[in-house]
């Protein structure tokens, strides 16, 4: 159960285990928004990432990508913080850069994962490995759940957000999302909110990164740092490689509903079908 930290930009991150050692997950970063979103927006014109995806807006424009970046700096700025405190005032700090959670004082419970950009290591320093290039590659959100399952826009939907919303950080009931297609509850529901979901760079796909990032995400943070208990994800009835990803991080089917989702006209029109799936634990 390990938060790695790199001293030299005193930037937290999620490491991989193999065979995806060479993958971590980071907090958005102030120095790289524009980089970021440049590559950030090719991928999002992709079709073989945006047709699989209900929120981001298409086409998706370099300025959709920096305001998406700065809300997750601003999002993310308090978590990070507090992790940059516990790191560098840590005595059980270790030579490899991890910080072993257990035999610390146990902090309080966080409300977000701030481990949002997967990044692939291009170069690591040799006698710490600690990463010193990386190139963004692909985003993680872990999201309060959004209730796909009830109809859309329904009041029955909004109350179901709204209970959830409302419970308190570290809650065991709150219910959690990953690969969300979109549109979260209707208090968050400006523009980039939408954007809640996962996707990588067509070149990393099926590479085995988004079945290993999940299970990271969830046992390394969600679960000691936030006490996630519940999680579901949603995707495209199709989307057998999300499906798999599921599958394999032992989520199985609550339900498909037939012809359920919106699809923006951009994107073709018309109604998608869905599968909702429950996560049955590590
Ligand atoms: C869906 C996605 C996140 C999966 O990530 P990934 O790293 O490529 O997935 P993995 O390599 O971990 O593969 C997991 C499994 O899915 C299978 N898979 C991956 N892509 C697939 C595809 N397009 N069609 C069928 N199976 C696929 C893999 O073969 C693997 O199955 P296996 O272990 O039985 O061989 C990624 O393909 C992607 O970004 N797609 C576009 C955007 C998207 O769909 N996001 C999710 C929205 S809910």
């Amino acid at each position: 159960m390990v938060v790695h930290y790199n001293p030299l930009t005193k930037e937290p991150y999620l490491q991989l285990p193999a065979p995806c050692a060479n993958i971590i997950i980071t907090p958005q970063r102030e120095h790289q928004i524009e980089e970021t979103s440049a590559v950030m927006t090719e991928v999002l014109n992709d079709s073989r990432v945006y047709s699989w995806l209900q929120g981001p807006p298409y086409p998706f424009l370099p300025e959709h990508g920096v305001d998406w970046i700065k809300m997750k700096i601003a999002e993310h700025k308090d978590v990070v913080s507090t992790l940059q405190k516990e790191f560098e005032t840590s005595d059980s700090q270790q030579g490899d850069g991890s910080n072993d959670q257990e035999n610390q004082e146990k902090p309080g419970f966080f409300d977000k994962s701030p481990f949002v950009c997967i990044r692939e290591v291009t170069e690591r320093d040799p006698a710490t490995g600690v990463p010193l290039q990386d190139i963004w590659i692909g985003d993680f959100t872990l999201a309060r759940y959004a209730f796909y399952e009830l109809p859309p826009d329904s009041s029955e939907r909004a109350l179901a957000q709204k209970q959830n919303d409302d419970l308190p950080t570290g809650h065991k009931d709150i219910i959690w999302c990953i690969g969300c297609m979109g549109i979260p509850s209707e208090a968050q529901a400006q523009l980039l909110t939408i954007m809640l979901t996962d996707y990588l760079s067509p070149t990393q796909h099926g590479r085995g990164v988004m079945s290993v990032a999940v299970r990271t995400v969830i046992r390394d943070w969600a679960i000691p740092r936030m006490n996630l208990h519940l999680l579901r994800g949603s995707f495209y009835a199709e989307n057998m490689g999300s499906r798999r990803v599921m599958e394999k991080n032992n989520f199985e089917d609550i339900c498909t509903l037939k012809d359920w989702a919106p699809v923006s006209p951009n994107k073709g029109g018309g109604k998608k079908s869905i599968v909702v799936m429950e996560w049955k634990g590590l």
